[in-house]
């Protein structure tokens, strides 16, 4: 039994192609290994969905653009997997003008079920961008070791920081250490952030997305899902921290509970 209302952490940033999607699905996969059945990932990026495809989803039957146009429920919208997560795909098509989006009232309802509620975003600060952060308990802001990322990531800063949002983390993804990059300790000074997760270039992600499996079920062992896990740590220690889930011991406690009643049912 959880104490309070799941998290809703928000992966974003102002550059394309970062790695948002693929931090998102990979915190999913990794946290579900501890927090089974109590995470959902959600696309956000209304106008070109994409997170469903890292889960080898091609064409969701239910998407979250159903549910912003008021056609149907968020639960029912709601796809487990055969990994332990929950995931709200978006459609791969092409998605008309949007129009107004309020994403507050209907997110809220996940935070019931849910320890940890991880929100896929657009890039850019559309409409959708801040209908997604809006929401947010938190951020987690994905940045590349290249002069327009790093701009990117204070664009994002910044709009986290004019809805008074606090950034949890930095990933900082795709680091090579070739010669053009921008290094670490330089990237940490511009952005005045001490705790980053560092995530390597690794040919094993882009393996994983052509198969529609998160790197750290696929190749758990390749340098990229090691740091994937080390940060689902972080983010797992920041939840009990917080008390957003039970301290082990008395979740254990409520689940053999849960297990008499059932018995004695029977
Ligand atoms: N650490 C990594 N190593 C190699 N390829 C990566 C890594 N992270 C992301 N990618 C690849 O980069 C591309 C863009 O990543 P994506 O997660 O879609 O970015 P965004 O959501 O920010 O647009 C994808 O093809 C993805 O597989
Ligand atoms: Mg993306």
């Amino acid at each position: 039994m959880r104490l309070k209302r799941g998290l809703i952490l928000g992966v974003f940033s102002a550059k394309g192609g970062v790695g948002k999607t693929t931090t998102v699905a990979n915190l999913g996969a990794a946290l579900a290994q501890k927090l089974k059945n109590r995470v959902i990932i959600v696309e956000t990026n209304m106008t070109a969905s994409n997170l469903g495809l890292h889960l080898g989803i091609l064409d969701s039957p239910v998407v979250i653009q159903d549910v912003v146009f008021g056609k149907i429920k968020i639960s029912d919208a709601i796809m487990p997997n055969d990994y332990g997560f929950h995931i709200i795909p978006g459609s791969v098509a092409f998605t008309s003008e949007l129009g107004s989006i309020d994403l507050r009232g209907i997110l809220d309802e996940l935070t019931k079920k849910y320890d940890i509620i991880i929100l896929d975003s657009a890039p850019g600060f559309g409409l959708e961008v801040f209908a997604a952060m809006k929401t947010c308990d938190e951020l987690l802001v994905v940045c590349q070791p290249r002069v327009p990322a790093i701009a990117g990531t204070l664009q994002t800063f910044r709009a986290a920081d004019r809805l008074k949002i606090p950034v949890f983390g930095v990933v900082l993804n795709r680091v090579t250490g070739k010669r053009f990059e921008i290094p670490t300790s330089d990237i940490k000074r511009t952005l005045g952030w001490s705790t980053m997760t560092v995530v390597p270039e690794d040919d094993m992600v882009e393996e994983g997305v052509t198969r529609g499996i998160p790197v750290v079920l696929h190749a758990p062992k390749s340098p990229a899902a090691i740091e994937y896990r080390k940060l689902a740590q972080a983010v797992l220690a920041h939840l009990r921290a917080r008390k957003r889930i039970a301290p082990r011991r008395k979740r254990k406690a409520t689940e053999r509970g849960r297990r008499k009643k059932t018995v004695k049912r029977t």
